[in-house]
């Protein structure tokens, strides 16, 4: 897409789409004001074209979480958990990062090719939030099964196929809603340092909304870190920089930094009007939906120099890969950091990871890859 975003900022930075009735915003500036500008637009959704966050809403019946909520709303529902998802927190969650990432790097011992998707980036991040969670290790596999069942997207797109894959996202919208109501109430007023204990204790939410949070959690934070790593081995990969990386000549985090720039896992976010607006010399109505192109604005030439690079080394470094405003992703310090660890481990164990990247087949939704092979050395 980054030809047409090009294309877009130079000749069209906003413009109407007759087809599919919305306006595209390319623009670092536009989109940055869009995502500030809460009282002119909202994060309420009424249309159903945001594949990022559309699910949030049918899971938990049409219920808000604050992804879809606007201030002062918003305040209450992600009040009580900021402080949880501060750098400061984060620090104490490292160890625990560590033992699944090593677990997860275990369990692919002895294996000299796998498939880094399916085998590590799809499940470190869902073990990682089944742990801050609080979800008992024998349940993992069943939350696993639940987080594939509601990303499940068709491959064919037949229409038995699209039947299916809807029916068992219902059922594992379900099934989820039951164990977290459940696990929500066995946890009110216990004293574990666990997130669902946390939305338990709280008095800020109903107990609709303390299940929508926990389900927000793996909604958000799971297909979004999967393609963070994977776009991260593959840059890595594909720019010669992995040994660079390994040695320390390169920062990993400054690595990090830049493919959320380079491959923002999350390329677009929408909003709606909810007043009269003109943006770049266009009149956006009351009522109007805006599609944010965040891939577009992290390539702007009139913030960052060479947008087409990948350049680990540019500082500063202002993508807005984790959006921007009162919704600035929750987890953006625990992805940093769980990309981080898995990248120190992955590296140290393996000498050589010869992705394979003859046959990339981008998913350009929530941007990321559907597999890709690698053939590693482990280090003596
Ligand atoms: C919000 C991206 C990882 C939880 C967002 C938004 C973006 C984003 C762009 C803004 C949505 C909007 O304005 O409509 C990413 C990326 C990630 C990542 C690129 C990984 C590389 C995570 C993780 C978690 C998480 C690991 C939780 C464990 C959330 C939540 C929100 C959010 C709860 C809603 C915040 C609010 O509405 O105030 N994320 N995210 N994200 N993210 Fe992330």
């Amino acid at each position: 897409p980054f030809d047409w975003y090009a294309e877009m900022r130079a000749e069209d930075p906003v413009r109407f789409d007759e087809q599919r009735e919305m306006w595209d915003i390319f623009r670092y500036e536009d989109v940055d004001r869009v995502l500030k500008d809460h009282d002119a637009f909202t994060a309420r959704r009424t249309r159903e074209d945001n594949e990022f966050s559309s699910d949030a809403e049918d899971d938990t019946g049409m219920l808000q979480t604050m992804i879809t909520a606007d201030p002062p709303e918003h305040n209450r529902l992600r009040g009580f958990v900021d402080e949880r998802f501060q750098p400061g927190s984060i620090r104490e969650y490292q160890p625990r990062v560590e033992a699944v990432t090593e677990d997860v790097l275990d369990a692919l011992a002895g294996e000299e090719q796998f498939d880094f998707v399916d085998e590590f980036a799809i499940p470190f991040p869902v073990t990682v939030i089944a742990e801050l969670l609080g979800i008992p290790a024998e349940r993992r596999d069943q939350f696993k099964a639940w987080s594939d069942a509601l990303i499940a997207r068709p491959k064919n797109g037949t229409q038995t196929e699209i039947q299916r894959i809807q029916q068992e996202r219902q059922q594992a919208r379900q099934e989820m809603s039951d164990y977290f109501t459940k696990l929500v109430a066995e946890r009110r007023g216990g004293d574990g340092d666990d997130f669902i204990t946390l939305a338990a204790n709280t008095e800020e939410l109903s107990r609709e909304e303390k299940v929508g949070f926990c389900i927000l959690l793996l909604l958000a934070g799971n297909i979004t870190t999967t393609n963070l790593l994977t776009n991260a081995i593959w840059s890595l990969e594909e720019q010669g920089l992995t040994d660079a990386v390994r040695t320390g000549a390169i920062g990993r985090k400054q690595v990090i930094e830049e493919v959320l720039r380079y491959r923002s896992p999350v390329q677009s976010l929408n909003r709606i009007a909810i007043a009269d607006v003109e943006l770049n010399g266009k009149q956006i109505q009351a009522g109007d939906a805006v599609t944010l192109w965040l891939g577009a604005a992290n390539r702007d030439s009139e913030v960052f120099d060479t947008p087409e690079e990948f350049r680990p080394e540019r500082r500063p470094n202002r993508h807005m890969a984790f959006g921007m405003g009162v919704h600035f992703c929750l987890g953006a310090h625990l992805a940093r950091m769980e990309a981080d660890v898995a990248m120190q481990q992955l590296l140290e164990r393996f000498d050589r990871l010869d992705a394979d990247l003859s046959n990339l087949d981008p998913l350009y939704s929530l941007y990321g890859l559907k597999s890709l092979p690698c053939e590693v050395n482990r280090t003596a």
